[in-house]
C-alpha cells in the first residue's frame, strides 16, 4: 500500500475536479489563459507548479508549449495520465516549494489560487525561491490568485459566499489574524449534502512582490484578469509576472 499523502486531493477529489461545467474549463478561459502564458514562455519551455490533471498544461501543449510538471497529488497526476497526450508529460511528484528539477525554463506558473495552498508565510517565500531557480536568465515566474475580499467582510463577520446555486453552496471563512482562510463547498447534487473544507494563506499583490524580491526577480507586469484587462480597485484577483534578471 503507498504511504503516500495527497493532501486534499486525494483519488476522490481528483475523480470529480475536471466538471466541464465548472467556470474554470470555459474554452474561451482556457484559450486566453493559455495565450498569455504562451506568451510569456516565449518559445522557451514551462514549468506548472501544481499541474494537477493538465487543465492548463494540455492545452498549452497544444499551443507547441513543452510543458513540465511538479505536483503533490498522485491522484491528480492519475488523471491527467488518463487523458490524450498526458502520459507524455513530464511529472515529478513533490512539494512546489522545494521539489528542485534539473532543468531549467523561460517560464514558471502557478494558477488558480494555489500559491494559497501553501498555508505558512516560509512556504510561500521557499515557493517564489523555488520558481527562481528553475528559471533561466531572464524568465518568468507567473502567479495568478484572488484578491482576499475583506471588503466584503461586514464588520465582525468572517464569512464571504463565493458561490450559492440549487447544487452547490461555497463560502470562504477569514481568519484576520493569522491571514488565513478556509473555504467551504458544500454539495447538494446527491443523496446528503458533502462538505470539502481548505485551507488556504491568502496573501495581497505588496507581500507576493516582496517574496518575488527576496528570490531575485522583479514585477513585469501586473493584470486584473487572463483577458488581459488591467488590474484595479475593483479587481477580485491579479495575474502578476516576475523576472528574473538577464
Ligand atoms: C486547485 S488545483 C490546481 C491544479 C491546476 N494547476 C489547475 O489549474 O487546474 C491545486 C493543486 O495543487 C496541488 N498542490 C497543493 N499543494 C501543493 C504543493 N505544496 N506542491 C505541489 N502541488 C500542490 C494539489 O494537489 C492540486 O492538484
Amino acid at each position: 500500500m503507498s504511504t503516500h499523502d495527497d493532501g486534499y486531493f486525494d483519488e476522490h477529489v481528483a475523480a470529480g475536479y475536471d466538471d466541464p461545467n465548472a467556470p474554470e474549463n470555459d474554452p474561451a478561459l482556457i484559450e486566453s489563459t493559455t495565450a498569455l502564458l504562451a506568451e510569456h514562455a516565449r518559445a522557451g519551455s514551462a514549468l506548472e507548479f501544481a499541474i494537477g490533471t493538465g487543465r492548463v498544461a494540455l492545452p498549452l501543449i497544444d499551443r507547441g508549449v513543452e510543458v513540465h510538471g511538479i505536483e503533490l497529488s498522485r491522484a491528480m497526476v492519475a488523471q491527467l495520465r488518463a487523458k490524450p497526450g498526458g502520459a507524455e508529460v513530464p511529472v515529478t511528484i513533490g512539494d512546489m516549494a522545494s521539489t528542485r528539477l534539473a532543468e531549467r525554463f523561460s517560464l514558471v506558473y502557478l494558477v488558480f489560487n494555489t500559491i494559497m495552498n501553501l498555508t505558512t508565510q516560509a512556504a510561500q517565500v521557499a515557493a517564489f525561491a523555488n520558481a527562481a531557480a528553475h528559471l533561466e536568465q531572464g524568465g518568468r515566474f507567473l502567479v495568478e490568485t484572488m484578491l482576499p475580499q475583506l471588503q466584503r467582510l461586514p464588520a465582525g463577520e468572517t464569512l464571504v459566499p463565493f458561490h450559492v446555486s440549487e447544487t452547490k453552496v461555497g463560502f470562504d471563512e477569514y481568519d484576520l489574524v493569522n491571514q488565513g482562510l478556509v473555504s467551504h463547498h458544500i454539495f447538494l447534487d446527491g443523496d446528503a449534502p458533502r462538505r470539502f473544507s481548505l485551507p488556504f494563506r491568502y496573501v495581497f499583490p505588496a507581500e507576493l512582490d516582496l517574496m518575488a524580491q527576496l528570490a531575485g526577480m522583479r514585477l513585469v507586469e501586473r493584470l486584473g484578469d487572463w483577458d488581459r484587462s488591467p488590474f484595479t480597485a475593483e479587481s477580485e484577483k491579479h495575474i502578476s509576472v516576475w523576472e528574473k534578471p538577464a
